[in-house]
């Protein structure tokens, strides 16, 4: 901005609303979000920070505002972390806060949610709240449609949606629900199970008619002071002012015209979704930012007779429902363009994003993956553009108009005012395809946008255009390709005459940017082939119009119709079907369970579905996670600097410029390291800062401490590094073997005798797999705060960590020393999944050393795309066997290589390794059965445990093995696992004995349950049918043990005080990440006190009450606590029984009143001293755990082999939990762990670039299941009859194994692209790699487009990404 305009005018006052009242700020600063605002300035914490870029929704709050020209106020879903501050001049906010509270009254939805247990961790629950109070504001009886397109843009991490749906369903009018279309009995009843007695009534998770009803007049309403605002004549100027940049809202299009010749460079804020993102990751500094939203014109529709004209700055979701709108008033003919607008818009981003983002912005940005962009220029819409000095100007939106990536014709003096969207012709008609790696809130991998135009009756092509985006970078026309079709009839030879134009026309370098450069290619064939098929509909439809209208005067035996419009004359072939659109309506699921006994007493919650013990926080955003702690005096905020070299020397770290910004306080270095400047694992030293040599991408150089977080992360850009770069850095596992590069030590482990036994079989086969790695994506970032507390060295460290012993041990090596000076404290955590130990650790004592150093509290909170460069990942696998079996099923022998890619440090991957080699067996008696297993080391950053903790890995090459046997026996996978099931008593290869007899109980529940033995004929039946879509059928078992190998650290403590008034404080060594510990230990505590749940509180885990613990991990946290919180009740419980035998008939609290009268403590410790389980690797066997987890899930998908979409029709799980302490609980944990499971095997996918930079550092760029993602039938059973002497009531285990039942959609994916292979002739094992992503699907199915597609040689170019 010039000076001569800052001089001109002061900053003006931002006012607007939030909760209903007032909120007036002078010094608005425009890089200010409203998410910040609210968490830092407002201490407003229900709303959360989970990513910062639109693509998470945790941020989620809902902006009403009055349109002057309608006086209709509108209510929409916004993400709080992309909206401008400055933006809010007269709106209103509403956060959760603002919908209800425990201390007031709760909203219906944030009742349902809460107790229909949709929420475990729950720190997506206020964006879930909030997502779907917005759309109850403005539609009180939604329809599940609407319900998922609300959820669609957030994300949640623990529950696998499906209980958030249920919970949401229930404002579901019953005409809104599965009736309205055509369903029979309705989805709010539940389903009935085809074995049971309809009239056996079955134990429910929650019951409906204890909500609350909706009532929509107890809603805020809209301040009249904005009414004011809003109406006010003659509205002025806005400017607001802040510390690097300033805003500036025009009122009038005049002003903004000339505002933006004398800014030429600055940017129109509309929706702020491209602007913003640039800010905020790429560091752009815009020393001026114009808000156009007041200027009326950017906003108006006028309507001619031959199109609309839409204002440029209608947000995508204004478009869509005025295109809606115009609709019905329209001829069918005229439609074409509107209705391929609209169903595109309806798949655009997320419903937050749709309703901010501007269809000028969009077109502007004009990125090359526009959905939008294609069609508008193959529709022939044009722009109407606007500057001070050129006056107005139209231009056509075609190839010339996306002059390259990012730039338009448009200049930059000039405004985009309004887009002309023409209305269709009659033969004219429009295809609008994307396809992207997860089908909803994600960006396109191909988008296409076409157009046919046909004279009346005729099948010849007059005219066409097809445009696509995603191939290149801008929109591109296929010009070449619409010159083979036009003036030829649509026919298939036109057609295949266009294919090949297509493919030379639209070719992709191998090493193109995005990669998927095959699958990209074969896209643009696949949408034109659809396209061609709705054509040849459409042209019917035409004939079939015309046949009733128009009599023929040559045909006269063809009942008379009019020649040229003939149905003999425009189409003779058979019409091939129409493409539908995969189902996607999602039904309510079973979840079956036992009754709790009827002898046990009401107040005894054990075994009863009681809600997580925190949900009603969650959902009201009460509940208080590390970063919502209050800031205290002086706090100083923490930021990391990290390498962007492999592998490196530094030759120079240089922070003076850093030192030298606003609120710079210190930057530390491992110099700073007063203790320990490495943390030992597995016999291997780390480094907490580097210093001197770096080995990954990311690896941690130094931190930047600042008095706020902007300031921190600013000075952190602000540090320069120079490096020498070090010769042959290694990334790959391949690579790694070349140069033997492990951690040591490497396992082996043997069962009979392989070697021999591979001479006896009847077939040998050998294969291989690769599985990515997977991010933990806990909605909650790595955070921490540690505070000095002034004397003694002593400190206060809150931390979201699975293992606060650790931290303070860490902290107390670091600082050098004890560990009494150190106390860790975690209330509860935003999801961990094993993410949260070691690499926490890390982070924790660099945090802590700065609060040593500066004498002040430091808070280190890491932004998503830190995290995920930072904090490591599941561990990529390579795994290679050879089988040998009989020609009746029988596997004899099998031999199993692993490799791990483990990246530059050790962490926990020794400890990884291993356990593929205690699983590997998983289900199946394998008499000669060999495994090694490696950790290599490579120069990426270091991986992680991650739930499962290997097992998901070494089971997917284990059951890719059998699928392959089946294969080449042409016999059904599911056989083959029969027939090597484990049954009788058994031994595993490390000589455990154990009964397989639940296992086989589950398979056998499973395969009932699921109706498999239908369904698998259905889905045969229906492949025969189809060509284009394929449904696969798949079940898969798992044997999990539980427990930890290394011995010691099966044991646990609990700490329990009785208080006076009767009330109950539990303490134990586990945490609360939203498995519902907490939860299940006051169920133990309220039945060994006899006292009511209510009375039992936790209040956080910590150091100080229960030290040495062991982590919250392995899946035995409820196991080993569970025994310690019993066992001190126990205690405390026999101290009161005189009192209780002297006085029967007292209360609780009297017993404890008299208790404490006569001097008996109440409080009490307990303890677990649990299995002493061990390995012992050089004799190859032991007991590494204290039993087995089984379950089998069965699963169904129907694949779009075009595409590779597919969707999960439906998922059936029966899992062996013993007697569950809390199905809900449990219920949850399994639903959770099988959705992330097909995340990891069908989606998730972490990219590397060729120099080790990983380049899917966000929610944009890594997928993690969505709404969408959630099978449409999703049932879960509990075994019944199931007991299990080795844990507490008899329960088991379940955070972990039902991960890998996730496996089953990849195996059913895999069975699908099998039956489209044989289509095309092809029988037999084939490569299918993990995830089995869309594009590896549809590589796999081998179709006429994909074969056209030449190979790429390898290593004849440089992928765009590395092959890990
Ligand atoms: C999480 C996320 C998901 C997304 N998913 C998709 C998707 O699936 N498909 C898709 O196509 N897009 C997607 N997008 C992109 C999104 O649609 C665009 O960022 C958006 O349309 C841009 O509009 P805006 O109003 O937010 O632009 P802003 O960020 O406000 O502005 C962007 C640019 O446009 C310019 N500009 C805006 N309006 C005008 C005007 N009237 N005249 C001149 N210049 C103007 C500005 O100067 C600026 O340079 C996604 C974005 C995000 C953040
Ligand atoms: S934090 Fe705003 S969408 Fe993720
Ligand atoms: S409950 Fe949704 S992210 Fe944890």
């Amino acid at each position: 901005m010039s000076s001569k305009m800052s001089a001109e005018k002061q900053g003006d006052i931002l006012c607007f609303f939030i909760n209903g009242k007032k909120v007036t700020e002078n010094n608005a600063d425009p890089e200010t979000t409203l998410l910040s605002f609210l968490r830092e300035k407002l201490r407003l914490t229900g709303t959360k920070y989970g990513c910062g870029g639109g693509g998470c929704g945790a941020c989620t709050v809902m902006l009403s505002r009055l349109q002057p020209a309608t006086r209709t106020i509108t209510h929409y879903s916004v993400n709080a972390c992309l909206l401008p501050l400055c933006q809010l001049h007269g709106a209103s906010v509403t956060t959760v806060e603002g919908v209800g509270s425990t201390k007031t009254r709760l909203h219906p939805v944030q009742e349902r949610i809460a107790k229909a247990h949709g929420t475990q961790c729950g720190f997506c629950t206020p964006g879930m709240v909030m997502s779907m109070y917005t759309l109850l504001r403005n539609r009180p009886q939604p329809t599940m449609e609407d319900i998922t397109q609300a959820l669609a843009g957030n994300l949640c991490r623990c529950t696998g949606y499906r209980p958030i749906l249920d919970g949401c369903r229930t404002f579901c009018q019953e005409a809104n629900c599965c009736r309205a279309n055509g369903g029979e009995g309705c989805c709010l009843e539940g389903e009935q199970s085809p074995e049971e007695p309809a009239h056996e009534e079955k134990p429910r998770l929650f019951d409906t008619e204890e909500f609350l009803p909706l009532d929509p007049t107890q809603e805020l309403i809209f301040p009249p002071e904005l009414i004011l605002m809003a109406e006010a004549p003659n509205p002025k100027t806005l400017t607001f002012r802040g510390e690097r940049s300033s805003w500036v809202s025009p009122s009038s299009l005049e002003e903004l015209l000339q505002l933006k010749a004398r800014n030429p460079d600055a940017p129109l804020v509309v929706g702020n979704s491209n602007v913003g993102p640039d800010m905020k990751f790429k560091g752009v500094l815009h020393p001026l930012l114009i808000s156009p939203t007041r200027v009326t014109e950017l906003f108006e529709v006028t309507r001619t007779p031959q199109g609309v004209w839409v204002g440029a700055g209608c947000s995508l979701t204004e478009v869509r429902s005025l295109l809606d709108k115009l609709l019905p008033q329209l001829e069918q003919e005229q439609t074409g363009l509107l209705r391929a607008l609209s169903r595109q818009l309806g798949t655009l981003g997320s419903q937050q994003i749709r309703n901010v983002a501007s269809l000028g912005g969009n077109i502007v940005t004009a990125y090359p993956n526009s959905d939008l962009n294609p069609l508008l220029a193959a529709g022939n819409c044009k722009v109407s553009l606007l500057s001070a000095a050129g006056g107005r100007r139209e231009l056509p939106l075609n190839q010339d108009f996306f002059v390259s990536f990012g730039k338009t014709l448009l200049k930059p003096e000039e405004v985009l005012v309004s887009v002309f969207i023409p209305f269709s012709r009659k033969g004219e008609f429009f295809g609008a395809f994307r396809q992207a790696p997860r089908k909803e809130s994600s960006l396109s991998t191909v988008t296409s946008g076409m157009r046919v135009f046909f004279s009346e009756g005729s099948r010849v092509v007059q005219d066409v255009s097809i445009y696509y985006g995603g191939m290149g970078p801008t929109t591109v026309g296929a010009t070449k390709t619409c010159a083979a079709i036009v003036s030829r009839p649509w026919d298939d030879e036109t057609l295949s005459r266009a294919y090949d134009v297509l493919l030379d026309e639209l070719v992709l370098p191998l090493s193109a940017p995005g990669g998927k450069v095959e699958f990209r290619r074969s896209l643009t064939l696949s949408f034109l082939f659809q396209f061609h098929l709705e054509v040849l509909q459409n042209l019917k439809e035409m004939v079939k119009y015309a046949r009733q209208t128009l009599p023929c005067l040559i045909h006269l035996s063809c009942e008379s119709y009019t020649a040229p419009l003939c149905v003999q004359h425009v189409i003779t072939e058979e019409i091939p079907e129409k493409m539908q659109p995969l189902p996607r309506e999602i039904h309510p699921g079973l979840q079956e369970f036992q009754h709790v006994s009827k002898d046990q007493s009401d107040q005894d919650p054990v075994g009863r579905p009681i809600m997580h013990r925190s949900a009603l926080s969650h959902a009201t955003g009460e509940a208080v996670y590390c970063d919502d702690l209050p800031a205290t005096e002086g706090e100083l905020f923490l930021a990391l600097v990290t390498s962007s070299r492999a592998h490196a020397k530094i030759t120079a770290l240089d922070a003076s410029e850093a030192l030298r910004l606003p609120g710079v306080v210190d930057v530390i270095t491992a110099r700073d390291v007063p203790g320990r400047k490495t943390r030992k694992m597995s016999g291997y030293e780390e480094e907490l800062l580097a210093d001197g040599e770096v080995s990954c991408v990311g690896q941690l150089l130094c931190a930047v401490v600042a008095d706020s977080r902007l300031h921190a992360k600013r000075g952190a850009a602000a540090v320069r590094v120079s490096y020498e770069d070090l010769p042959d850095p290694v990334f790959t596992s391949e690579e790694a073997v070349e140069k033997e590069s492990f951690f040591e030590p490497r396992r082996t482990i043997e069962r009979g005798d392989v070697t021999k036994a591979f001479g006896s079989v009847d077939q040998v086969h050998e294969g291989e797999l690769r599985i990515g790695g997977q991010e933990h994506f806990y909605m909650e970032t790595q955070s921490m705060l540690v505070v000095p507390v002034g004397e003694e060295t002593e400190f206060n460290a809150y931390v979201s960590t699975q293992f606060p012993t650790l931290m303070q041990a860490a902290i107390a090596e670091t600082l050098s020393i004890p560990s009494n000076r150190v106390t860790c404290h975690v209330r509860r955590i935003g999801g961990a999944f094993g993410g949260k130990v070691v690499k926490t650790a890390v982070l924790a004592c660099i945090t802590a050393v700065a609060a040593w150093k500066t004498n002040r509290a430091v808070r280190c909170v890491l932004e998503r795309g830190e995290d995920m460069l930072i904090s490591g990942a599941r561990h990529p696998v390579l795994g290679k066997y050879k089988v040998g079996f009989m020609n009746d099923g029988r596997i004899v022998a099998a031999d199993f290589h692993y490799y791990a890619n483990a990246g530059n440090m050790v962490d926990e991957s020794v400890l990884v390794v291993e356990k593929f080699l205690l699983h590997f067996d998983n289900a199946y008696n394998i008499p000669n059965l060999r495994g090694h297993a490696a950790a290599c080391r490579t120069n990426l950053p270091s991986n992680t445990a991650f739930r499962g903790f290997g097992v998901p890995q070494s089971l997917l090459v284990v059951e890719n093995m059998v699928e392959d046997v089946a294969a080449l026996l042409r016999r059904p996978a599911d056989q083959i696992r029969e027939i090597n099931m484990y049954r009788g008593p058994s031994v595993t290869q490390y000589k455990l004995e154990f009964s397989p007899e639940n296992l086989r109980r589950c398979w056998e529940e499973c395969k009932l349950r699921s109706e498999h033995a239908a369904r698998r004929r259905a889905a045969d039946q229906f492949n025969r049918e189809n060509r284009w879509r394929k449904r696969g059928v798949a079940m898969v078992p798992i044997k999990y043990g539980i427990a930890f190998s290394e011995g010691f650290l099966n044991q646990a403590a609990a700490l329990v005080h009785i208080y006076k008034d009767g009330s109950v404080l539990v303490s134990h060594g586990g945490t609360e990440m939203g498995q519902g510990l907490h939860t299940k230990m006051q169920q133990v505590a309220s039945r060994e006190l006899r006292v009511p749940a209510a009375k039992v509180y936790i209040s956080e885990t910590s150091t100080n009450t229960v030290p040495n613990a062991s982590p919250s991990a392995a899946s035995c946290g409820t196991d080993a606590n569970g025994m310690a919180v019993q066992n001190a009740c126990q205690i405390l419980y026999q101290r009161l029984e005189p009192i209780r035998l002297r006085n029967p008939e007292g209360s609780w609290e009297s017993w404890v009143q008299a208790a404490f009268l006569e001097k008996i403590s109440l409080s009490a410790t307990g303890f677990y001293k649990g299995p002493d389980l061990y390995m012992d690797w050089v004799k190859m066997e032991g007991r590494p755990y204290a039993y087995f987890t089984f379950g089998v899930c069965c699963c169904e998908v129907e694949l779009d082999c075009l595409t590779g979409d597919y969707r999960t029709l439906r998922a059936d799980i029966v899992v062996d939990i013993g007697r569950s302490v809390n199905p809900s609980v449990d219920i949850g944990q399994i639903e959770g762990a099988f959705m992330q499971g097909l995340g990891l095997y069908t989606l998730e996918e972490l990219k590397f670039s060729p120099s080790g930079l990983l380049y899917t550092r966000g929610p944009s760029q890594y997928k993690i299941p969505a709404v969408c993602d959630v099978p449409l039938r999703f049932n879960v059973y509990l075994l019944p009859d199931s007991s299990n002497p080795h844990a507490i009531y008899s329960s088991k285990g379940i955070g972990e194994p039902v991960l890998f039942l996730g496996s089953a959609a990849f195996f059913a994916i895999k069975d699908a692209v099998a039956a489209a292979r044989s289509d095309s002739g092809l029988v037999g094992p084939f490569s299918l790699n993990s995830p089995a992503t869309p594009e590896r699907a549809c590589l796999a199915c081998a179709s006429p487009f994909t074969q056209k597609i030449p190979a790429s040689k390898p290593g004849s170019f440089k992928p765009w990404a590395l092959n890990i």
